[in-house]
């Protein structure tokens, strides 16, 4: 009884009778995932883990030894998630999704930026169809819901001799995670919208809006990404401070460039382009 329900399983005594399942251990399984998966490349060959360090770890491995385009690596925890700039991804057991897509785009390497707008872009639709919750997008990929963290993505490649030869993205979307174990100034789906999710089908969701918008990438078709990230964004219009390697900046975000950079005006009126950076957003 004790293992079944440390796998999740809810058992209840019931006085003279016995033991009764009230429910079923929230698992994602990979036989499930594909039943009701309407794409037909990301996430066709599908790998779920219980444990990992990182999901893109594993992705990277599979990359190397020339897994097929969309294959997606999920587990139901990491013990070294990581996010951009060397931070932290915690990952709660079987709270949220934690899983790195393998893409083996044809695109040269300064029109990266855009994969990783299109992988916010494809994220906060699938979240507004499954959640009923229209996320925004801090640039570059942040996905919030009044201002606090939903999800967030990891773009990582391998190139050689400025050909890319595969992209590994990740993304970490906080689903059924209580507020107790968000870290601080974060939030999730549960916490947005009052209720639990079926983890399966938001990711199911996810991955044929990812397949959507990756084929508009690959078709070229980079003003319908910008133009979706714009309208989705919370960072346009708004008076940011942005550092990166070579210091810090302070300006008004006014536009998104073609090539997915953020371009910013300074108190001085000169604009400057950025194509990466850690943004606080100042009023
Ligand atoms: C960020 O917000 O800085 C990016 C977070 C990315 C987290 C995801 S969870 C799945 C994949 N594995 C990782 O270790 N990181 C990404």
């Amino acid at each position: 009884m004790q293992e079944l329900r440390s796998q999740g399983y809810e058992i209840t005594a019931v006085p003279h009778l016995g033991y009764q399942l009230t429910g079923l251990p929230d698992k994602l399984l990979a036989f499930e995932i594909k039943a009701g998966l309407k794409s037909k490349t990301v996430g066709k060959n599908i790998i779920v883990m219980d444990t990992v360090t990182s999901t893109m770890d594993e992705a990277f491995r599979l990359g190397m030894e020339g897994c097929c385009e969309g294959t997606v690596v999920c587990a139901e925890t990491q013990t070294k998630g990581r996010g951009r700039l060397g931070r932290v991804w915690l990952s709660p057991k079987s709270k949220g999704l934690y899983f790195s897509v393998v893409l083996r785009p044809t695109l040269p390497l300064n029109q990266l930026a855009l994969l990783t707008l299109m992988s916010a872009v494809a994220l906060a639709e699938a979240i507004e169809e499954a959640g009923r919750i229209k996320p925004s997008i801090k640039w570059p990929n942040d996905l919030l819901w009044e201002d606090r963290k939903l999800a967030g993505i990891l773009t990582e490649l391998r190139a050689e001799s400025d050909q890319v030869k595969f992209v590994v993205v990740g993304i970490g979307l906080n689903v059924n995670t209580p507020a107790h174990q968000v870290i601080a100034g974060a939030s999730s789906l549960k916490i947005a919208a009052g209720r639990s999710f079926n983890r399966v089908e938001v990711f199911q969701s996810i991955l044929s809006s990812l397949e959507k918008w990756y084929g508009k990438l690959l078709h070229r078709d980079f003003l319908d990404i910008t133009e979706a990230w714009k309208e989705r964004s919370s960072t346009l219009n708004k008076r940011l401070r942005l550092t990166d390697p070579t210091g810090t900046i302070e300006g008004e975000a006014v536009d998104l460039d073609e090539d997915g950079s953020l371009l910013i005006r300074k108190d001085s009126g000169v604009i400057i382009k950025k194509t990466a950076g850690d943004i606080l957003l100042l009023r």
